[in-house]
């Protein structure tokens, strides 16, 4: 589904784990958001005290602000990585390392568009002052607008397009001669089950994340002779609580949850999971070019 918006320094010690970092963003009792939706079988947070399998790993992840990024973030910072944080909003960045440096974990916060290569090679170069190393890359950020494409103007296209898969190539580029120099990484894309379903209104975004998806495959085929692993999740429809999620709620609810056999959105708790698999070389060793739907069964039917 359409999601995503509409248009520091390094701290130290271990992850304890007792504070925020394990919060859901607004989560109620059970780790469940309040007041959006009642869900059958909504989500509870593992408890992952003993697990810290991205241990002495330097992590980039953009789009860190809010939803997805920010989860994905202070997931990897809960398992051991350090993270830099990348955003477009800085005040939101800065609250997801906030968040990560009360817990214990390692952060630094930086302001970045991806769509522009300046303010890309600005986030890798604070990237490689803070850690030296960058060994994952997230690369998170796709927006939409909600339009017919008989009305779409060409200015909503570019920005669409530039953001949600420019961004990726740009990001991803960077990451991927930095992993080659160094013998390998890996890469995880946040693609959408719009890349392989399209969704009326949204031919923008839904062309972007096609994008994303073969992108995915040919970086992973040109990049798995440097040691580079290239994968996406393609999350389903996910409560980030954002504004543009809060405005279409309602055609979400009429739409698209009658197609979730799981009858729930998901939380975007629920993407780190896989984005640890992905990016943990004990676990995924094996595994590049793909897009793992994270969906609960949508692309099943
Ligand atoms: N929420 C969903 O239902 C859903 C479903 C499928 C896929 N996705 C995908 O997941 C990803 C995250 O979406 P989300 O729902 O968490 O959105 P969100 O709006 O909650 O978070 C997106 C973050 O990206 C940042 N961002 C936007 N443009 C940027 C730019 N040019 N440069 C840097 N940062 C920028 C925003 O400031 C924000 O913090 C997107 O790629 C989206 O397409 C979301």
């Amino acid at each position: 589904m359409p999601g995503g918006s509409a248009p520091g320094n390094a701290g130290a010690g271990h992850y304890t784990r007792t504070g925020a970092a394990g919060e859901g963003r607004g989560a109620g009792a059970g780790g469940v958001r309040a007041g959006v939706m009642p869900e059958p079988g909504a989500f509870r947070p593992a408890n992952r005290e003993d697990s810290v399998r991205l241990e002495g790993k330097n992590a980039i992840v953009t789009g860190a602000g809010s939803g997805i990024g920010r989860a994905i973030a202070i997931g990897y910072a809960r398992e051991g990585a350090r993270v830099v944080a990348g955003d477009i909003d800085s005040a939101t960045v800065a609250g997801t390392v906030e968040t990560i440096r009360a817990a214990g974990g390692e952060a630094i916060a930086v302001r970045v568009d991806v769509a522009l290569k300046a303010e890309v090679d600005a986030l890798f170069a604070a990237a490689f002052k803070a850690w030296e190393r960058v060994h994952i890359l997230v690369s998170v950020p796709g927006i939409s607008t909600t339009r017919a494409f008989l009305d779409l103007p060409e200015d909503e296209w570019d920005r669409v397009v530039d953001v949600s898969l420019k961004g990726h190539y740009l990001c991803g580029q960077a990451a991927a001669r930095h992993m080659a120099e160094q013998g390998g990484g890996a890469i995880v894309n946040i693609s959408s089950i719009c890349d392989e379903v399209a969704q009326a209104n949204y031919s923008h975004y839904v062309a972007s994340k096609g994008g994303v998806r073969t992108l995915t495959k040919a970086m992973a085929m040109e990049l798995a002779a440097h040691g580079i692993r290239v994968n996406a999740i393609a999350p389903g429809p996910t409560d980030t609580g954002s504004e543009a999620m809060k405005r279409e709620y309602a055609p979400i609810r009429r739409k698209v949850l009658p197609r979730v056999p799981m009858a729930r959105l998901a939380q975007p708790e629920e993407m780190v999971g896989a984005a640890v698999f992905l990016a943990c070389e004990s676990e995924s060793s094996y595994v590049t070019g793909i897009s793992l739907p994270v969906d609960g069964g949508y692309l099943a039917m």
